[in-house]
Formats: C-alpha cells, structure tokens, sequence
C-alpha cells in the first residue's frame, strides 16, 4: 500500500482535480485506492459524495474531524477503516463497466479548521521528555494509523488531498507519505513556492526524524518527491504557450522531477464534474477536446504509475 499526499500550499492549483481523476483512473485500471480528504474545504469529499447525503450520514461520526477530535480530546481513535465509505456513482459506474478497482474515501469535515488549533496546544510540554512524546504523538498519528490500515486492507494505494497550508493536519500526512506529489501552475508565484515547500518539508522530516531516533517505538519518515505536474496549461499548437514554458523550463531546473504529462486548462469540462460525482477522466466525452482531456490524463495516470513500485 503505497501513500502519497498531493500538496501545494498555494490554493486553488488543481491539487483535488488531480486527486479525483488520479484514484478514478487508478481504479478504472482495477485498482483499489483510498482516498483521504485532510482539507477543511471538503472539495473532495463533495467531488465524490452530494452535500445533503454527507450532511445525514457521514458529517457527525464519520470524518477524519472525528478522528482527529479523539487525539486532541485525549481518547483512543477509532481505526481508519470504520470512516470509509464507498462513494455510490463512481464505484457503480465502475461495477457497470465490469471495472475490479474501486474508490472509498475518508472524508473532511469543515470543522477540521479548528482541529489544528486543538492539536497545537498539545505540544508544550514540561521536560524535554514529554516533548519528545507530544511532537511524536501529534505528527506521527496518522502515519501509525496508516500502517494499522494497511495490514488489515488491500489498499494498492492511499491518496491524500492536502490543504493548502502547512498545519498541523498537513503535516501529519506528510510523515505518513511513501511519496509526495505537488500539482502546480506554471506561473511566477508557484513556481516560487515549490522550491519554498520543498525546503518546508526537508525541514519538517529532519524534526520528525530528530525525534523518532530518540524513541523505541517510531521509526524514520522518508517521503520522496515524485514531482510536479502541472496543470491549467494553456495549449498552443500543441505546446504550452511560451509564457508558461519558461516556468515549467525553470522548475526542471530546481532539481524537482517534472511529469512529463499535464493537465491543460479547460473550464467548461472541469467545472462542472465534481457536481456530478463523477471525475472528468470517466466521463464520457462530450467532444474532441474532451477525449485529448482524457488522453493526457489517463498518460499522466500512467506516468504516475511508472513511478510507483508495484503499481504499473
Ligand atoms: N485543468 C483545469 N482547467 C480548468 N479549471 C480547472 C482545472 N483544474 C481545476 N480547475 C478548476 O479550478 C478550481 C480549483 O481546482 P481544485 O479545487 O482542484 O484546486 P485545489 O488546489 O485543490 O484548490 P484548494 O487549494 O482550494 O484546495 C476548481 O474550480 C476546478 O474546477
Ligand atoms: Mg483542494
């Protein structure tokens, strides 16, 4: 079961599109993918799930928020599994294609605002001890949770949709990671910001690790840049205009891999999936610009498996 949280904390990049129509076309190939909604805004949970059902069934016991209220109540949490829940339209449509993969999902809750606040004030601790233990606690639960998961399900592969901050709840799907992948536009600002969250995670991990050789029980995180991918490109006779191209040209040269694959923009056809239940990629195509959309996404799938031990 391989783990990667997709981030940026540069909002509204295109990290939940990638996230949807990667675990979708994962599952189209027979996979069978978790995904983990760690952000506040719900934009996952509501691209896979309609508000109105999640608000009667899911919202009071069955969200990621419950889990985390647990820790900073101070009570045992429940196991990961009891919170999936297996979206209806995806896995149907899935099922009526004779497709053998499938998508469950833990969902956000838009309380999970508060949580790190809560988490935070966990932390001061008394002795350097007690420190050690609170860091640890905090950071490395979901990570220890993700393993329990992982010897109790078949998961080929755990995805999870990253806020666009660095808080407490991002940070503790970073140390659960095997890979990390960061969705971004080629534009100034982002192009900036991969090199800062880069250098942000190296620093988070070395803490992480400062403290888990200190202790019996944790081990080492070692999440691994798979890279960027880029999205919202604008096409150009094939090409992504040159606007966009220098700063593609310039992340290359920061020494973060580059998926060769992107997602062009378009919004038209990506607007309106996630009200649908069901990610662009299984879409049937409206037109010709909608099968080259598909292409290139099914490409980036497969480039993205390529990368995964096990998954290709
Ligand atoms: N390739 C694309 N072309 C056009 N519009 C897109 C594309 N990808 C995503 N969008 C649209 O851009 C908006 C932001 O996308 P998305 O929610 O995936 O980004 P995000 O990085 O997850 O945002 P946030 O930081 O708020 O979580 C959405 O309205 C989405 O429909
Ligand atoms: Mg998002």
């Amino acid at each position: 079961m391989e783990i990667v949280s997709v981030i940026n904390y540069k909002g509204g990049v295109g990290k939940t599109t990638v996230t949807s129509n990667l675990a979708a076309d994962l599952a189209w190939n027979g996979k069978s993918v978790l995904i983990l909604d760690m952000d506040a805004q719900a934009s996952l949970t509501f691209s896979f799930m309609a508000p109105d059902y999640w608000d009667r069934h899911i919202k009071d016991t069955k969200t990621i928020k419950s889990w985390f209220d647990c820790i900073s109540q101070g009570n045992p949490t429940m196991p990961l599994s009891e919170l999936r829940v297996r979206p209806e339209v995806v896995n149907n449509f899935l099922k009526s294609r004779s497709r053998t993969g499938c998508i469950d999902l833990i969902s956000s809750h838009l309380g999970l605002i508060n949580v790190d606040l809560e988490l935070a004030t966990l932390l001061g601790g008394a002795s350097p001890t007690q420190t050690q233990q609170k860091y640890l606690k905090v950071h490395g639960k979901l990570r220890e949770e993700l393993n329990a998961l992982s010897a109790e399900m078949n998961y080929d592969v755990v995805l999870i949709d990253c806020p666009p901050n660095f808080n407490i709840v991002t940070k503790n799907a970073l140390i659960a990671s095997d890979k990390i992948l960061i969705p971004a536009k080629p534009d100034y600002l982002s192009t900036l910001g991969i090199d800062y969250l880069k250098k942000s995670v190296e620093s988070l991990i070395s803490d992480f690790n400062w403290y888990a050789n200190k202790d019996d029980v944790h081990s080492e995180a070692s999440p691994e840049f798979m890279g960027v991918v880029f999205t919202m490109i604008q096409i150009t006779s094939g090409n992504p205009i040159s606007a966009q191209q220098q700063y593609i040209s310039q992340t290359k040269r920061l020494g973060v891999p580059v998926f060769e694959t992107m997602f062009r923009e378009n919004k038209t056809i990506f607007a309106d999936a996630p009200r649908n239940g069901m990610p662009v990629v299984l879409n049937s195509y409206s037109n010709n610009t909608h099968s080259d959309i598909v292409a290139e996404i099914e490409e980036f799938v497969s480039e993205f498996s390529d990368k995964m031990e096990g998954l290709a």
